[in-house]
C-alpha cells in the first residue's frame, strides 16, 4: 500500500498483446452490422431485404419480426423501461437500430446493410425536453398503454416547506439557470460483441464490451430464457468505458440471438459515429439552481430544479432506486440547514442514456451545480469564493454528517485541502495580478476559479443500491497455492484503472507476499466470483474491501497453520504487518511468512483443519465513501478573440489511503483532461429534424494534448473509517470536481464586468459573446 508500482497490465498494452473483443476471432465467424434510421421519429412501413440477401456472403437479414420468434425483439432497460432491439414499429431517434445484416465478412455484412429498403412514415420529433413537455408535443412513446405525453418521471428530495420559508427569510438570494450540456463517454473502444453458441456443449458465450459482466448475463438470461449457468460473459481487455459500456445494447442482443439462431459465432463491432449517436450519452440536464445566504456569506439553503432529457427510453445505468442518480448530493461540501431538489425528466427523439459519465450517477450535475451556485454567490456579496466555501464548509469534527437530504458522509477535511490547492496556486498573488490587468485594461483578463467538491463513490449499500433487483455488493476470492503465489478473483472489471496491480497491492499488504507473487483475473462470468461491475468508482470502496478481507481471512488460517510450523499455540502467534511475518509473541526472531507456509495449507496442515488456503468475501458496504478535494484553475481570456488559455491548474485530492499514487495521479491527470474536454469542446447538438449534429469526431471534440495544460497535483489523506483499508474511490473525482472550477475561472475573468455565468463549452465564439455583452471586446 502506497507504493508507486508499475503497472502489471502495461507489458501487454505497450506491446501491442492486449486482447480486445475485436481481437476474438472464431473459426466460421460471421459478421453483423446494423441498419440504423436516418429519422429521429417515423413509423416503419416496410423492410425489404431481398437486395441485401441477394449480395454474395450475405447470410441472413434480421428483423424485429424475426426476433419476435423468440420473444427478442425487446429489451428491459437497467431503469424498467422496454426498449426495442430492432424497431418494430416506430423509430424514436436518429441511428435506432432497425434491422442486421449477418454475413460472412465485414465488408459484405456493411454492403448488405446499405442495402436494406426501409420505408418510413416520417413524423414530427422533438428533441428539447421543454418542447417535448409541451401540450402540443408529437408523443413518443405511444407503445406505453394509457400514456398521452412526454413526461417520463419526476422525482424530489430534502424538505420542500422549510427550504421555501429559509428563501423568505433571507437576507440575500441567488439564482442562476445552467445547463449541463449532453456529453458521450467517447470510450477509446467502441462497443461490440461475439456471440458463440456452442449446440454441442449448448451453451452461449458472449465476448462483449462490459464493464459489468455478471449483472448481464443475468438480464441475458432473465431476457432470452436460457438458464444462467449456460450462458457466459467474457469481457476481456476493455479500452475504457467511462460508464459507456454498463447499459446493453441492441448490437450485443443480436449478435447473440444471431449465434443461436445460425449456430456460427457473430460479431458486431461499432462504428465510431454509431457509438456517439446511439449508444448512452450522459448529462443534458437543465438546472435552476438557488441559494438563500446571510449577508456575511452563511448558506443557508440551497434549492435546484431540473429538467432532464432522457432521450426516447428511460435506459439510465445507476441504482434502480435513484431514477436522478445521486444528484441529492447537491449540497456538497456545505453544512446547510435546508435543502431542496426537484426534477422532471421528459422523452425526447433522441438516444436514451443518462450513463455515469466517470461520475457516480449524476453526481457530476449536483457537484457543478453547487460549485458554481457558490460563485454566484460570492459574486453578489462580493467576497472572496474561497472565504465563502471556508464559512461554510462541513468541519472534520461534524463527520459522520448527514445532509439535509439524508446522506451520510463519512469523513473529510475540506478546508484543509482548499489550503493546500491555494497554496500550490499562489492564489494571492493571482489576484493581485488579475486586478492589475483589469486596473491597465489589459488585453488579457485573468480569472480564478476554485472548486472544492465532495463525490459519492462506492455503491452501494445492499439496503439502498440495486441493478435490475441485485443488491451492489462485490466479490473477491483468493487462491494462495502451494508455492506461496496468489490467483485474486474479482468481480469487478477494469477497463484501464490499473486494477490488476492496485488489488494485487491489497492482497500483498494483507498477506505479506511479493505484488509480483499475485495475479489478477476478471472478466469471466464462468471463474470469476459475481460483482455488480465497474462504475461509479465503486471498485475500491466495494470489491478492493473484499480483496482485503478475503485476504484476512487467509491469514487467520495461516495462522494456525504458522502456530503448528512454530510449534507454538495460536493464541501465542501475532501477525507482525510491518515484516509481513508471523512470530510468536515475544520471540520476533522465530517467524515463518504466508509464502513459507503456504505449502503447509496443502502438505502438512494440523490435524482437524481443512487443507487449502483460499477464502471468498462478498462485501456489501455499510455506506459509501466521500473522497473530495479543492481544485484551482486560473485562465487568461484574450479580449479579441474569446480564445481561453490556462495558466496554471492544481487539483488537491483526498481518496483516503492511497493504494498506488501513481495510479492515482494517472486517474487524475484522464479526469481532468476529460473535464477540460466538458468545459471547453464537448456537446452532443441536435437539429430541429432530430438529425445529430455532434455525433462524429469531426463535430464532438475530444481534447487533445495541444489543449491540455501541465497539471500540478496535491493530496490530503482523510480515511474511510468504515472501509477496510481506509480507501475511498478516486477515479471519477476529477472529472466530477473540474467543470466547475473552470467555468467558475473563465467567469471570475469577466465577473468585474457583469458576466455571472457562461455556459459549457465554454468556445471562443461563446466566450467572446459574454465579452461583447459586458463591454469588455476588444
Ligand atoms: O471503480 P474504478 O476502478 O473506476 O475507480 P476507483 O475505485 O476510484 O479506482 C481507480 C484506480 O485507482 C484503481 O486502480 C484503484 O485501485 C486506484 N486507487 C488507489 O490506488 N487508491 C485509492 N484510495 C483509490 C483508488
Amino acid at each position: 500500500m502506497g507504493e508507486e508500482v508499475s503497472r502489471k497490465e502495461d507489458r501487454r498494452f505497450i506491446t501491442g498483446r492486449g486482447n480486445y473483443v475485436d481481437d476474438v476471432k472464431k473459426p466460421g465467424m460471421l459478421h453483423c452490422e446494423l441498419v440504423r434510421s436516418p429519422h429521429a421519429h417515423a413509423r416503419i412501413e416496410e423492410i425489404d431485404g431481398s437486395r441485401a440477401m441477394a449480395l454474395d456472403g450475405v447470410v441472413a437479414v434480421l428483423t424485429a419480426d424475426d426476433l419476435l420468434e423468440y420473444d427478442l425483439a425487446t429489451m428491459p432497460t437497467l431503469m424498467d423501461d422496454t426498449q426495442d432491439v430492432l424497431v418494430n414499429d416506430k423509430v424514436k431517434f436518429q441511428s435506432q437500430e432497425v434491422a442486421a445484416v449477418i454475413a460472412e465478412d465485414r465488408y459484405a455484412a456493411k454492403d448488405g446493410a446499405e442495402k436494406v429498403d426501409v420505408s418510413y412514415d416520417v413524423l414530427e420529433p422533438v428533441v428539447d425536453a421543454e418542447t417535448a413537455l409541451e401540450d402540443d408535443a408529437p408523443l413518443i412513446r405511444d407503445d406505453i398503454e394509457g400514456k398521452e405525453d412526454n413526461h417520463c418521471f419526476d422525482w424530489e428530495t430534502g424538505d420542500e416547506e422549510a427550504t421555501d420559508e429559509a428563501f423568505e427569510n433571507a437576507a440575500v438570494t441567488v439564482e442562476e439557470e445552467m445547463f449541463y450540456q449532453r456529453l458521450h463517454p467517447a470510450p477509446i473502444e467502441t462497443c461490440g460483441a461475439v456471440g458463440d453458441y456452442d449446440p454441442g456443449k449448448d451453451k452461449l458465450t458472449v465476448h462483449m464490451t462490459s464493464q459489468a459482466p455478471h449483472i448481464h448475463r443475468t438480464l441475458f438470461a432473465q431476457v432470452s430464457g436460457i438458464p444462467e449457468h449456460k450462458i457466459r460473459i467474457v469481457s476481456p481487455d476493455v479500452g475504457g468505458g467511462f460508464g459507456n459500456k454498463v447499459p446493453i445494447y441492441p448490437g450485443y442482443v443480436v449478435a447473440a440471438a444471431a449465434s443461436y439462431v445460425l449456430e456460427r459465432p457473430v460479431k458486431w463491432i461499432e462504428e465510431r459515429s454509431e457509438n456517439i449517436q446511439s449508444t448512452g450519452f450522459a448529462r443534458d440536464y437543465d438546472m435552476n439552481g438557488e441559494i438563500a445566504a446571510t449577508e456575511d456569506g452563511e448558506i443557508r439553503a440551497i434549492r435546484v430544479d431540473v429538467l432532464a432529457n432522457h432521450g426516447a427510453y428511460n435506459a439510465a445505468a445507476q441504482p434502480s432506486k435513484f431514477p436522478a442518480g445521486f444528484f441529492n448530493i447537491f449540497t456538497g461540501s456545505y453544512d446547510v440547514e435546508t435543502a431542496y431538489g426537484s426534477l422532471s425528466a421528459a422523452y425526447t427523439n433522441t438516444a436514451p442514456g443518462g450513463i455515469a459519465y466517470r461520475c457516480s450517477f449524476r453526481v457530476t450535475e449536483a457537484v457543478y451545480l453547487v460549485e458554481r451556485m457558490v460563485k454566484v454567490l460570492a459574486d453578489e456579496l462580493g467576497m472572496d469564493p474561497a472565504d465563502v466555501r471556508r464559512r461554510n464548509f462541513i468541519q472534520p469534527d461534524q463527520f459522520p454528517y448527514e445532509s439535509p437530504t439524508g446522506w451520510n458522509y463519512d469523513s473529510g477535511d475540506y478546508e484543509t485541502a482548499l489550503d493546500e490547492a491555494l497554496e500550490m496556486a499562489d492564489y494571492e498573488a493571482y489576484r493581485d495580478e488579475q486586478q492589475r490587468r483589469i486596473d491597465e485594461d489589459a488585453d488579457k483578463l485573468l480569472g480564478i476559479g476554485i472548486s472544492s467538491f465532495t463525490e459519492v463513490v462506492g455503491a452501494g449499500p445492499g439496503k439502498s443500491c440495486d441493478i435490475a433487483g441485485v443488491e451492489m455488493f462485490d466479490s473477491a476470492d483468493i487462491r494462495v497455492h502451494p508455492t506461496g503465489k496468489a490467483t485474486l478473483r474479482v468481480g469487478v472489471q477494469t477497463q484501464g484503472q490499473g486494477h490488476e496491480t492496485t488489488f494485487a497491492q491489497i492482497v500483498a499488504e494483507e498477506l505479506g507476499i511479493d505484488v509480483d507473487d499475485v495475479v489478477v483475473e476478471h472478466g469471466d462470468t464462468d471463474t470469476d466470483p459475481y460483482g455488480l461491475g465497474t462504475y461509479g468508482s465503486r471498485s475500491t470502496p466495494v470489491a478492493g474491501a473484499a480483496t482485503a478481507i478475503a485476504a484476512r481471512k487467509i491469514r487467520d488460517k495461516a495462522k494456525s497453520i504458522a502456530a503448528n510450523e512454530l510449534e507454538a499455540a495460536e493464541e501465542d502467534v501475532e501477525w507482525d504487518r510491518e515484516s509481513g511475518e508471523f512470530h510468536v509473541a515475544g520471540a520476533p526472531e522465530r517467524s515463518v511468512t504466508v509464502t513459507e507456509i503456504a505449502a503447509g495449507a496443502y502438505m502438512n496442515h494440523p490435524g482437524g483443519e481443512e487443507p487449502g488456503l483460499e477464502a471468498v468475501n462478498y462485501y456489501d458496504p455499510p455506506e459509501m465513501t466521500y473522497p473530495f478535494g479543492s481544485y484551482v484553475v486560473i485562465v487568461e481570456v484574450d479580449r479579441e478573440t474569446g480564445e481561453v488559455e490556462f495558466e496554471k491548474f492544481v487539483a488537491v485530492d483526498d481518496c483516503g489511503n492511497r493504494i498506488n499514487p501513481m495510479i492515482i495521479e494517472g486517474q487524475i491527470h484522464g479526469g481532468l483532461a476529460q473535464g477540460i474536454g466538458t468545459a471547453m469542446m464537448e456537446q452532443i447538438t441536435f437539429d430541429d429534424n432530430g438529425n445529430v449534429t455532434g455525433g462524429d469526431f469531426m463535430n464532438y471534440l475530444l481534447p487533445t494534448a495541444m489543449e491540455i495544460p501541465e497539471f500540478e497535483t496535491g493530496h490530503t489523506v482523510t480515511p474511510s473509517p468504515h472501509h477496510p483499508i481506509g480507501a475511498k474511490g478516486v477515479g471519477e473525482s476529477p472529472t466530477v470536481g473540474s467543470p466547475p472550477a473552470i467555468v467558475n475561472a473563465v467567469v471570475d475573468a469577466m465577473a468585474h464586468a457583469g458576466v455571472s455565468h457562461v455556459e459549457m463549452p465554454m468556445t471562443p465564439d461563446v466566450v467572446w459573446k459574454h465579452l461583447e455583452e459586458a463591454g469588455l471586446e476588444r
